[in-house]
C-alpha cells in the first residue's frame, strides 16, 4: 500500500446532491429493504430484471423518454425510447416462445454492440431464459466452447459473425436455432440453410407479452469467466442481483433520472451487461451506445455530442486517453460531464489526477467481477479519494482481508480479498460445475482470486490476483485457454502462457512453447503461430508475444511452472522450485 498522491478532498456541497451525502453513516444504518422497496417487482411478488429495467418506467409516465442513442461504428444514429424498447424485447420474446423456447433454455449472442443486442438481452429475460452475451471479437474457439458447455439452444448473431463460427457450428447437437440480425440489409448473402432471419421474426411476432412469471431466484445472465486451470466457467446470476445493479448504478455512479449516461464496456463481458444495460436503465437514465471501438477523438466526440454526464470506463482506455494528451479533450466541450468512473483493472493514481487535469473531475475507481454480479468496492461522489484505492465497501455488504486458513487480517496487511456472502448480485452457480463453486467459498467468505490490504481508513486497494489469471486491458484471460489453444498448432509440444507487464494494458498475454521434433524455431514459425492463435481465440486474447524454448518448467507431476515462466521472464527471484522436475 502506497500513498505518493495527496488526497482529493470533495467539496461540502455539489451542484447535483450525490446519492450517498455520507457513506460511512449510510453504511451504518442500511438494509437492503430500502432499495427493494425502490423496485416495482412483478404482480405477487415475482422478479424480473427487464420490467425493473424497461417496462415500469412505461407504466409510470416515462414512456416517451429516449432510453438508448445508439451510434454506429459508420455514424448511423438511431434513437429508442422505452416504449420503444418495451415493444422490441416483448417482440423478442414472443419470438422464443413462438420457436418454442422453453423458461431456463441459454440463448447467447455473438453480436456487436448493435440495437438487437439489447433487444435480445431483455427479450430472453422477459421470456425466463438465461442469456450469455459473447464478445464479438472471439474466434471459434472460444465460441464453441461456451456454447457447449451451456447446452445454448438458441445464438442470435450477425451474417459476418456468423461466418466466422460457420465450421464449429455442425458441432453443436444442442443448439437448435441460429437467428441472424441482417441490420438494413448489410449483407446481401443468402441465410444458410436451416437459420432464421430476425427481422422477419420480429416483425410476425406481437408487441404485447402475457404477464412475466420470473421470480428472483430464478436464472437471468450468465458470463463465461477464466479461472487458474480448465477452461472458462458460466457464472450465472439470477434475477435478484438487479437489486445490487440498481443501487450500485445510483450510488457508484450516482446516476440521476436527468443523466445522460456511456458504458464504453461491450456486453460481451460482465460490465457492458451490469453496466451497459441493467444498472442505466433500471435507473431511468438516458444510455448512449456507441458501437465502434476506441478513438481518444470519437471518444470525446461522443461525450460532447450527447452531452454525456455520467462516464463509466477502464482503466486502458483512461491511459490510452493520457497518451493522447491533455490538449486533445480541451479541445472539445466537455463540460457536460459531472462523474467519471473506471473499472476492471488498478487505476493508476496518475490516471485517477489526470482527469482532474483533462475534464476537471477524478476519476473513480470501483473493482468487482464477474461473480459479484455488481460493484462492491467503489468511490462515492462524496467521498474524499485516496488516488490508488478502489474506495470501500457498499452499504450492505461486508467485505475483508484474510489469510490462507479464512480469518480477517488487521488494517495495513496483505491478503486475500474476501465478501461476506451472501449479498444480492452473488453468481448462484459455475455451469454445472458444482465442485469448481464450491471451492471459491471458504469459513464464511467468498474468495476473490485478488489479493489487497485495507488502511486504517477503511479504504481498499489493490495487490494483485493471487491466481495465474491475466488481465489484459481489463479482459481475464486464462493462461489454459490460450495453451490449449496453441498446443492444436502441429508444430507444438508444449505451451505455457503468463501475463507480462504492460504500461498500457496493464498485462499483455505471452506464451512460451517447446516444438516437437522435426520442428525448427524460425521467426517464420513464430509469426504463423501468433496468426494461428488469433484467429482461434480472439485477438483479444491471444498471445501478443511468443517465445519459442526447449523445455518448459514443469514440476514433478508434470505441471507447467507458470509462475516459474513469468519469474525469469520478468528477471524476479524464481522463488521455490523444490517442486520443479529434475531433468
Ligand atoms: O482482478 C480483479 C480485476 O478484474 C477482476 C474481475 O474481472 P472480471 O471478472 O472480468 O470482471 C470485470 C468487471 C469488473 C478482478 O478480480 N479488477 C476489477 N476491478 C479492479 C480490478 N483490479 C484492480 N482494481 C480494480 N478496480
Amino acid at each position: 500500500m502506497a500513498m505518493h498522491h495527496p488526497i482529493i478532498h470533495k467539496p461540502g456541497s455539489f451542484p447535483v446532491p450525490p446519492n450517498i451525502a455520507d457513506h460511512e453513516a449510510m453504511r451504518r444504518s442500511f438494509g437492503w429493504e430500502e432499495i427493494e422497496r425502490e423496485l416495482d417487482w412483478l404482480p405477487g411478488g415475482g422478479l424480473n430484471i427487464a420490467h425493473e429495467a424497461i417496462d415500469r418506467h412505461c407504466a409510470q409516465g416515462r414512456a416517451d423518454k429516449p432510453a438508448m442513442l445508439w451510434e454506429g461504428k459508420d455514424g448511423e444514429r438511431e434513437r429508442y425510447t422505452y416504449d420503444d424498447m418495451r415493444r422490441q424485447t416483448n417482440r423478442f420474446a414472443n419470438v422464443l416462445a413462438g420457436l418454442g423456447v422453453a423458461k431456463g433454455e441459454r440463448v447467447f449472442t455473438f453480436m456487436e454492440r448493435v440495437p438487437e443486442i439489447y433487444f435480445t438481452f431483455f427479450g430472453a429475460l422477459k421470456a425466463g431464459c438465461v442469456i450469455g452475451p459473447l464478445f464479438s471479437a472471439f474466434g471459434p474457439d472460444p465460441v464453441r466452447d461456451r456454447l457447449e458447455n451451456s447446452g445454448a439452444t438458441v445464438l442470435v448473431t450477425q451474417p459476418a459473425l456468423r461466418k466466422k463460427i460457420a465450421a464449429i457450428l455442425p458441432q453443436l447437437p444442442a443448439l437448435k436455432h441460429v437467428i441472424v440480425v441482417n441490420r438494413d440489409g448489410r449483407s446481401k448473402e443468402p441465410l444458410a440453410e436451416g437459420d432464421l432471419d430476425f427481422g422477419e421474426l420480429m416483425a410476425a411476432a406481437s408487441d404485447e407479452l402475457a404477464p412475466l412469471s420470473t421470480t428472483r431466484d430464478d436464472y437471468s445472465v450468465m458470463h463465461y469467466t477464466s479461472g487458474t486451470t480448465g477452461k472458462p466457467k458460466g457464472a450465472v446470476h439470477r434475477h435478484n442481483s438487479v437489486i445490487q445493479q440498481y443501487a450500485t448504478g445510483k450510488w457508484c455512479l450516482d446516476l440521476h433520472p436527468d443523466d445522460i449516461y456511456w458504458c464504453t464496456a461491450d456486453p460481451g463481458w460482465v460490465t457492458g451487461t451490469s453496466y451497459g444495460m441493467i444498472a442505466p436503465w433500471t435507473n431511468g437514465v438516458t444510455q448512449v451506445v456507441y458501437e465502434g471501438g476506441f478513438s481518444a477523438r470519437k471518444w470525446y466526440e461522443i461525450v460532447a455530442r450527447y452531452n454525456v454526464t455520467v462516464w463509466y470506463t477502464a482503466p486502458t482506455a483512461v491511459r490510452m486517453l493520457m497518451k493522447s494528451g491533455a490538449d486533445l479533450p480541451r479541445s472539445f466541450d466537455l463540460s457536460s460531464l459531472r462523474f467519471v468512473a473506471s473499472v476492471g483493472e488498478p487505476l493508476n493514481p496518475e490516471g485517477v489526477v489526470w482527469g482532474q487535469e483533462a475534464f476537471g473531475l477524478p476519476i473513480h475507481d470501483n473493482w468487482w467481477q464477474t461473480e459479484t454480479g455488481a460493484i462492491l468496492v467503489a468511490n462515492y461522489a462524496s467521498m474524499d479519494i485516496r488516488p490508488g484505492s478502489m474506495g470501500k465497501p457498499i452499504p450492505g455488504v461486508e467485505v475483508g482481508i484474510i489469510d490462507a486458513e479464512g480469518n480477517e487480517l488487521p488494517a495495513g496487511e496483505n491478503g486475500i480479498l474476501a465478501v461476506r456472502p451472501p449479498w444480492p448480485g452473488m453468481f448462484q452457480a459455475y455451469w454445472n460445475d458444482q465442485e469448481r463453486y464450491d471451492s471459491r467459498f471458504q469459513n464464511g467468505w467468498y474468495l476473490t482470486g485478488d489479493e489487497a490490504s485495507r488502511d486504517e481508513d477503511g479504504y481498499f486497494w489493490f495487490v494483485g490476483r493471487s491466481d495465474d489469471v491475466i488481465n489484459t486491458a481489463g479482459h481475464l484471460v486464462g493462461p489454459f485457454e490460450v495453451e490449449s489453444a496453441l498446443i492444436e498448432h502441429p508444430a507444438v509440444a508444449e505451451a505455457g502462457v503468463i501475463g507480462k507487464p504492460d504500461p498500457i494494458a496493464m498485462e499483455v498475454v505471452k506464451a512460451f512453447v517447446s516444438l516437437k521434433e522435426g520442428y525448427e524455431a524460425t521467426d517464420e514459425l513464430r509469426r504463423e503461430l501468433m496468426r494461428f492463435a488469433r484467429e482461434k481465440l480472439s485477438p483479444a486474447i491471444a498471445p501478443r508475444e511468443i517465445e519459442i524454448i526447449d523445455s518448459l518448467p514443469k514440476t514433478r507431476s508434470g505441471k507447467i511452472m507458470r509462475r516459474l515462466l513469468k519469474a525469469r521472464e520478468l528477471g524476479l527471484p524464481e522463488g521455490d522450485t523444490s517442486t520443479l522436475e529434475e531433468d
